[in-house]
């Protein structure tokens, strides 16, 4: 069996498994948590239909109990109230902090489980389990976790380490095509920022890919991950070159919420990168020929790089509210050169508004 392992300052450091199923998981579980009680399950309604049986069954032999806690699936639960009803569930089967919480899903629920561990009874064993692409590549790795609040996206949390993340590729083939392109983006933002060879890998490789080869797919999320690792075990609280790992996103988030989340995260943040490209363009960091060929590749992703014309104001208003401002200005990143990502804190109002009108299609 073999893991990455991701290390992060003075705590210790915790495996990611990828591997094509969860035959392994149980003796994953069992070594790191010997005599182990209860797990609880924290998982949404698709999902919850798809695998909790079979991890259910798959666990058995690990504890005593195991229970679930399912909420809706999708962002519109990604909030305190869903907390706060799992709390009432874990209180009622008498958890306490050496029991098991184990997150079975996508983004929403990977955050959404690892909050509520890292908060109750002042955190308890965490096991994240990714189902979608965006939640094995990127969101399962690196701690961050919380929910939405009021109008704001993530905006209470924590960074809290599980002890394991166990992918199994087999799950994406039940994932919509969608949600598969859109954890796309963050994949080829890996490649992006810091290896061009990965990056023009994943050009080349596209229809494997898109088929969900299982080698290509162990491949891509090997490379990501490390790519990750890399950047959240240098600075796992974002106090320097974690920003880096941000690019596409000032803009991409900016987007949606402008849009109320009609397009997905993965999605926005392909239009974020193709607005940041652009600027690295016109500040010539990056040659005309980089710049379409960042822009045109996220199409054989079934990516957007462009919009029907929408308010650039109202777009650029909700870059204000992003955490990743810091009281000495706005981070961007920009890149150098494909593979090559810098962070810079002089990108004026002009140069965002610009790239950001940029991305409409004017339609004759
Ligand atoms: N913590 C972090 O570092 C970090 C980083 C990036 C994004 N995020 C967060 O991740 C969330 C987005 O994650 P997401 O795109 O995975 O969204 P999601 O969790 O809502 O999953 C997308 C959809 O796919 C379904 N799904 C998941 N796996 C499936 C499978 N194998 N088969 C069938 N359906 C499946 C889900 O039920 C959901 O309907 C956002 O809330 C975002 O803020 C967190």
């Amino acid at each position: 069996m073999d893991a990455l392992n991701i290390s992060y300052k003075n705590t210790g450091s915790y495996p990611v498994v990828i591997e094509k199923d969860y035959s392994s998981l149980c003796s994953y579980i069992s070594e790191m948590f010997p005599q182990l009680k209860r797990i609880c399950i924290v998982t949404d309604t698709n999902v919850s239909g798809l695998y909790l049986d079979s991890i259910k069954s798959a666990l058995s032999d690990c504890c005593e109990v195991v229970t679930e806690y399912i909420f809706e699936a999708g962002e519109c639960s990604k909030t305190l109230d869903t907390v706060k009803a799992c709390y009432d569930k874990l209180l009622a089967n008498d958890f306490n902090r050496r029991d098991l919480i184990i997150g079975l899903g996508g983004g929403v629920t990977g955050d959404v489980a690892a909050f509520i561990a890292s908060s109750y009874m002042r955190g308890c064993r965490f096991v994240n389990l990714p189902t979608s692409l965006l939640a094995m590549a990127d969101s399962s790795v690196g701690g961050k976790c919380g929910v939405d609040y009021d109008r704001y996206k993530n905006i209470v949390g924590s960074i809290y380490m599980p002890s394991l993340v166990y992918a199994a590729t087999d799950v994406l083939k039940t994932l919509p095509d969608r949600e598969f392109s859109s954890g796309m983006a963050e994949i080829l933002k890996a490649g992006l920022i810091r290896d061009g060879v990965f990056y023009e890998w994943l050009i080349t490789n596209f229809s494997e890919i898109m088929d969900k080869d299982a080698e290509a797919l162990k491949y891509m999320l090997d490379k990501a991950v490390s790519i990750k690792q890399y950047y959240v075990t240098k600075d796992p609280y974002e106090e320097g070159d974690r920003m880096i790992l941000n690019f596409g996103h000032t803009i991409g988030h900016a987007l949606e919420k402008f849009f109320d989340f009609k397009y997905l995260h993965g999605e926005c943040v392909a239009l974020g990168m193709a607005a940041a490209a652009y600027i690295s363009y016109k500040r010539s960091m990056l040659s005309n020929e980089e710049f379409y060929e960042i822009r045109d590749m996220f199409v054989p992703f079934d990516l957007p790089i462009s919009l029907e014309p929408f308010e650039i104001e109202g777009v650029y208003s909700n870059i204000g509210h992003d955490k990743k401002n810091t009281d000495t200005g706005l981070k961007f990143i920009l890149l150098k050169k494909i593979g090559k990502a810098v962070i810079v804190n002089d990108v004026s109002e002009d140069e965002i508004k610009e790239a950001i009108k940029n991305l409409i299609v004017e339609w004759d």
